[in-house]
């Protein structure tokens, strides 16, 4: 049995992964870039060497068009985030007042002799929004939705190797507002040629699941699609590897079967490993099913299909639970922009920011409100990261900021795309939960909870999952979601569940007493976002941002507190572009930047989610003209006790348990950290300092000993830059680059928290700006520019090779500083 819903909870032991190549899993995402799925033969790179308009270009689908003066582009591409910013752009807040607009794509290319006699297929991983496709003038079809994937049969309409082929792509992201947050506009996600004998596995035809798991042993179940798109029938056999986290093959299983002309074959194997390794978030390890499709002629097709082995239920006591143990799914939503580059965003980009997410103690991130690119559950795959893979923000019925979204193709295509996410995903191990959307309006509607039953059979043919949805109105006045459409959902998701009446104080303990049988998912909740470094020195007690501090303390108490809450997404990880208002022109509910930069909220979350020592102090002590004034300090930690110190002198000791033990053993008698002094029952601690200018101390104490030092000193004047680079060797890939911080920094070296002196870059050598950012909301300065000012001390510039190998040397100057130099070696 895959899975079953069983009286205590859901559990689904069934797994796989995406389709990495052994490169990719071997040495990280530069090494992706090109070979991600299936052997790298089979599959190539299809992104370099484009031509790119802005505009509609009726005939442009012709081969013979002339494109001469277009750009030249490598996809991924994402035009709108070259800008500039404009209040008037038509997409809005919604879109970060980034142009969209139409464009065409055009690239010609040539088959090789080898390739004479195959089968070639186009695949684009994602297209903002409705896209057209030609090959040599014929239109292979239309997606109207652009976080889609899909691919085209080219063989019918190629030209004999030799002979040129021209692609011809129309992008239409006109109608606008279409969606709610930044999308990007064009070919903004990788695109693949793919090569097959007539004989082969069908596109994402492989389904790999471990239904049944123990220490001894794995079952893996494999369902392999074979088409037989020759003229004969074929009679061919199916060999199948299973190879363990080092690549050694560890099972082999074989079928043969007589496949008619146009005949999709299903093959269902079932294969053990022995003594498997689990996947985990602390040991993502990865299994891969190898599929060699033998034909009798002596021709083979090979797909590769990384898997992990695991099991994953929710319990309604016990919450979610991975290979049988409790994990809290500490999660983060995140949206696809990847700051400065848009959507079109590097690989290694995403896996320094999942990285800083992991740091923090996030264990789970919510897709939101869309399906990602491939490679990033290829990421959350290799990093150990669960994912709730979410498919749509509307369906039936439309947002009101949204007047072109998704619900004006939900009828024709939702059930299309739903079954094509589900099939390209449900190999990733990372995804153990299914949304079949976020606040979706047909919540209220009367045929809501219809159009919910219709999207879970469709991903119940598919996959065993559960399937939840981010319900907001679910205590809502004056209407709220009816229980026939939670009933349907196997994990109720809950956006917001403090939002309404007293459900501030009481959370989910109301539902829980009411459906004692429901599990539940905090599928969204307010974070502690805020624009990075920015601080009122004396907050006003009941300022939204103060009260939104005590709201988020006390909802995550319930969380940690009760495990039947398998878990909670903030809104949001990360800031993103779009969902702002003008002057602002992106979101700052992340608790890190649009640069990857923590801001204070970070260290709230690690100081719960980790266990490593966190002593996180702010603002900053930079008070020129408020001598004598009061600031209220802060710290998030979970240190037993913080004494702070302004210029040696103590300002007292502050401390909070939480949770907060009781006695243990025999009356009397608590816990180390009970005797801890507790001065009060938020999860900060705070003190309210006369300003002067000097150095603040905080010495935190875990058990009876100090356990770490902050200080936090007013520096001086702005005086140079330093440059910071992540990696100063990178690959010649286009999936990999640099991520170059820049600090203004006093003549003492420390970074100048209030700075934003305008820096301007200079990049000799074999490498290019690909993006410049600060993470301020309200800056128009471009992200494609070659300078930037700094924000609250900081900027960010983003290094790329030329796709050679050589050295570059990255310069920044600014007026009154000095310059700083550094250098990158691609190789
Ligand atoms: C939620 C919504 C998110 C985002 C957020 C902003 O209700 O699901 O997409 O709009 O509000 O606070």
């Amino acid at each position: 049995m895959p899975s079953a819903l069983t009286r205590r909870g859901f559990i689904h032991s069934a797994t796989t992964a995406g389709v990495l190549s052994q490169a990719t899993l071997a040495s990280g995402p530069a090494a992706a870039q090109g070979t991600r799925r299936g052997a790298p033969l089979r599959r190539a790179s299809f992104d370099a060497g484009w031509r790119f308009s802005r505009g509609d270009f009726p005939g442009a689908e012709v081969a013979g068009y002339d494109d001469a003066a277009w750009q030249q582009v490598d996809t991924p591409h994402d035009w709108s985030i070259f800008g500039p910013f404009d209040e008037k752009e038509p997409s809005g807040g919604n879109g970060g007042y980034l142009p969209t607009g139409m464009g065409w794509y055009r690239k010609r290319f040539t088959l090789t002799r080898s390739q004479a006699g195959k089968r070639v297929r186009l695949e684009f991983d994602g297209v903002y929004e409705r896209s057209e496709v030609w090959i040599n003038g014929q239109l292979l079809g239309m997606r109207p939705y652009g976080f889609i994937s899909f691919g085209y049969d080219l063989t019918p309409h190629l030209n004999p190797p030799g002979k040129p082929n021209t692609v011809a792509v129309r992008v239409d992201n006109s109608l606008q507002p279409n969606c709610r947050w930044y999308s990007g506009s064009g070919i903004y996600r990788h695109v693949w040629l793919i090569t097959t004998e007539p004989v082969h596995v069908a596109p994402w035809g492989v389904y790999v699941r471990t239904p049944a798991v123990d220490g001894e042993r794995a079952a893996v179940e494999v369902d392999t699609q074979v088409v037989n798109d020759g003229t004969a029938p074929s009679r061919c056999t199916l060999v199948t590897e299973i190879h363990d986290p080092n690549g050694q093959t560890v099972q082999t299983a074989s079928v043969t079967a007589v496949i008619a002309p146009g005949e999709n074959h299903r093959f269902a194997q079932r294969l053990e490993v022995a003594k498997p390794v689990l996947w985990s978030l602390d040991t993502p390890a990865l299994y891969s099913v190898h599929s060699r499709v033998e034909s009798a002629d002596g021709r083979s097709d090979i797909e590769l299909t990384p898997f992990g082995i695991r099991t994953i239920a929710f319990d309604v006591n016990r919450g979610f639970l991975l290979n049988g143990r409790h994990v809290k799914l500490n999660g983060v939503c995140l949206h696809a922009d990847g700051g400065a580059v848009g959507t079109a965003v590097p690989e290694r980009v995403w896996e320094e920011r999942l990285k800083t997410l992991k740091a923090m103690g996030c264990t789970a991130i919510r897709c939101s409100h869309c399906p990602p690119a491939p490679e990033f559950l290829d990421l959350c795959d290799r990093l150990g990261l669960l994912v709730m893979d979410e498919a749509f923000d509307e369906w039936r019925y439309s947002k009101g900021q949204t007047k072109f979204g998704y619900a004006k193709y939900f009828d024709e295509w939702g059930r299309r795309d739903l079954t094509d996410i589900i099939v390209r995903d449900r190999n990733h191990p990372s995804i153990v939960i299914w949304s079949a959307g976020n606040e979706i309006v047909d919540q209220t509607r009367p045929d809501g909870t219809a159009t919910l039953s219709m999207l879970k059979e469709v991903i119940r043919g598919l996959d065993t999952r559960p399937v939840t949805a981010g319900c907001d109105n679910i205590a809502a006045d004056p209407v709220s979601t009816p229980p026939q459409f939670l009933a349907e959902l196997d994990v109720v998701g809950y956006n917001y569940v403090d939002r309404w009446h007293d459900r501030r104080e009481k959370y989910y303990a109301i539902d829980r007493y009411d459906y004692p049988k429901r599990l539940f998912i905090g599928t969204e909740s307010t974070s502690m976002g805020g624009p990075r470094g920015v601080y009122t020195p004396q907050p006003t007690r009941g300022a939204r941002g103060e009260n939104r501090r005590i709201d988020v303390e006390q909802l995550q108490k319930f969380i940690q507190t009760w495990d039947y809450v398998s878990g909670d997404f903030i809104w949001t990880g990360i800031d993103y572009i779009g969902e702002a208002r003008w002057p602002n022109k992106s979101a700052t509910s992340g608790v890190i930047d649009t640069c990857g930069f923590a801001k204070d909220g970070y260290y709230f979350y690690r100081s719960l989610w980790t266990d490593e020592t966190v002593l996180h102090l702010f603002p900053h002590w930079n008070w020129a003209g408020r001598e004598g004034e009061t600031v209220r300090v802060r710290c998030y930690t979970n240190c037993d006790t913080v004494e702070l110190f302004l210029n040696g002198v103590s300002l007292g000791t502050r401390g909070f348990a939480f949770p907060r033990p009781g006695m243990t053993d025999r009356y009397g008698v608590y816990p180390p950290r009970a005797s801890a002094l507790q001065t009060t029952a938020d999860l900060h601690l705070e003190w309210d300092v006369p300003y002067a200018p000097g150095t603040l101390k905080a010495v935190g104490v875990r058990g009876d000993k100090p356990a770490t030092t902050v200080e936090i000193s007013t520096t001086g004047e702005p005086s140079a830059i330093r440059l910071i680079a992540d990696r100063d060797h990178i690959s010649t890939s286009a999936g990999d680059v640099s991520h170059v911080r820049v600090e203004v920094v006093d003549a003492q070296g420390r970074m100048v928290p209030t700075a934003s002196n305008a820096i301007s870059f200079a990049l000799a050598g074999a490498g290019r700006l690909i993006g410049v950012d600060n993470g301020q909301p309200d800056s128009h300065e471009s992200y494609k520019g070659q300078g930037i000012r700094a924000f609250n001390g900081l900027a960010l510039a983003l290094v790329q090779s030329r796709g050679r190998p050589g050295a570059m040397t990255l310069s920044a100057t600014s007026p009154g500083l000095s310059g700083a130099t550094i250098g990158i070696v691609a190789s």
